[in-house]
C-alpha cells in the first residue's frame, strides 16, 4: 500500500474527532479521511450485530476510497466488530482504541482500581475489563454505562447544570464505595469534551484519561514497523464523510475537533440500505380498543 495514501478514521459521529486530532498532532505529515455515520448514531445501544453490520459499510467505504490503514474510533465498533473488519479490510491494519485505552489506564492507576465509563455495548461486551486483566491481572474494573453522555455530547452540551446532574447520577456512587477508583477511562470517544465538567463533579480525587494519545502511539509504531509514515514537510490534509447532514456535522465536529471544519470539506455519502430497511414493513397497529 502505497505511503501516500490516507489513513481512513471512523465513528459513528463526531466522538472520533478527538481520536483524529491525538493522530494529526502526532503524524502531522499524513493525510486522513474520516467518517462520521451520524445517520445511524448511536452506536452504543444498538445490538452487537447492527454494530459489526454498520462498522464493517463504514470500513468498506473507506477502503473503497484508498487508505493504508484504518483506526475505529469508536469504542462500541472496536469492542464487538474488530475481528470482522480485520477480515473485511485484508491488508489494511485495522487499529482500535480499546487496548490504548486500557494501557493508558493501566500505566495512570496507582492503587490498580479503574472505573471505565462507556456505552451500553462497549460495557456489556467487557471488552475494556478484559484488556486491562491482561494488562494488570490484579487490576479491579468497574463499568458504568452512560448512554446520556453521547447524546449531550452530539448536542455540543459539554458543560453547566444538566451535565453536572447527569454526571452527579451516573457517578456519585462509584466515590462513596469501599474501593473508590483513582482513574476514570472515559472508553467513549465522545466523552473526553465532557472531561473538565466530569472533573469538577468529581472534585479533583481521580485522574481522568482517554484513549486518543495512546491510540495514536500505537498507529505510528505500525506505520513506522511498514516503512509507511509519511512526512513530506507540509501539514497533512483532512477529507470528512458524513452520512448525515454536512452543516451538523461541521458545526458539532468543531468542538470535538477543536479546529474549524470547513462545511465544504464535508461530503455527504450514503452507506447503503440497512437491512431493517429492506425487511417489509410493519404495519401500525393505532387500535385503541374501542372500535
Ligand atoms: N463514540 C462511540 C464510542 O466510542 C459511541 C457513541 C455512540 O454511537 O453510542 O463508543
Amino acid at each position: 500500500l502505497p505511503t501516500r495514501l490516507p489513513i481512513g478514521v471512523f465513528d459513528s459521529g463526531v466522538g472520533g474527532l478527538t481520536v483524529l486530532r491525538a493522530l494529526r498532532a502526532r503524524l502531522p505529515g499524513e493525510d486522513f479521511l474520516y467518517l462520521g455515520d451520524t445517520a445511524r448514531l448511536p452506536y452504543g445501544t444498538k445490538s452487537a450485530a447492527s454494530v459489526i453490520r454498520y462498522s464493517t459499510q463504514c470500513a468498506q467505504a473507506l477502503t473503497g476510497r484508498g487508505i493504508k490503514a484504518l483506526v475505529v474510533a469508536c469504542n462500541t465498533a472496536a469492542s464487538v466488530a474488530l475481528p470482522a473488519l480485520a477480515e473485511t479490510c485484508n491488508g489494511v491494519k485495522v487499529h482500535g482504541v480499546v487496548e490504548p485505552g486500557a494501557q493508558a489506564a493501566v500505566a495512570a492507576s496507582r492503587a490498580g482500581s479503574i472505573a471505565v465509563l462507556a456505552t451500553e455495548g462497549t460495557i456489556a461486551d467487557g471488552a475494556y475489563s478484559r484488556a486491562i486483566a491482561r494488562l494488570a491481572p490484579d487490576a479491579r474494573v468497574t463499568g458504568i454505562a452512560c448512554p446520556m453522555f453521547v447524546a449531550l455530547a452530539e448536542s455540543g452540551w459539554v458543560d453547566g447544570p444538566i451535565v453536572e446532574l447527569i454526571a452527579h447520577r451516573y457517578l456519585d456512587g462509584l466515590m462513596t464505595g469501599a474501593d473508590p477508583p483513582d482513574t476514570l477511562l472515559l472508553g467513549c470517544t465522545h466523552f473526553p469534551v465532557l472531561a473538565p465538567a466530569l472533573a469538577r463533579v468529581l472534585g479533583g480525587r481521580i485522574s481522568i484519561i482517554d484513549s486518543a494519545a495512546t491510540t495514536a502511539v500505537a498507529v505510528t509504531e505500525g506505520l513506522k514497523a511498514t516503512g509507511r509514515v509519511r512526512d513530506v514537510g507540509r501539514r497533512g490534509r483532512v477529507r470528512f464523510l458524513a452520512t448525515d447532514d454536512p452543516e451538523r456535522f461541521a458545526r458539532v465536529g468543531t468542538i470535538f475537533y477543536g479546529e474549524p471544519i470547513d462545511r465544504e470539506a464535508v461530503e455527504l455519502i450514503d452507506l447503503g440500505p440497512t437491512a431493517e430497511a429492506a425487511e417489509p414493513p410493519v404495519p401500525l397497529n393505532y387500535s385503541t380498543g374501542r372500535s
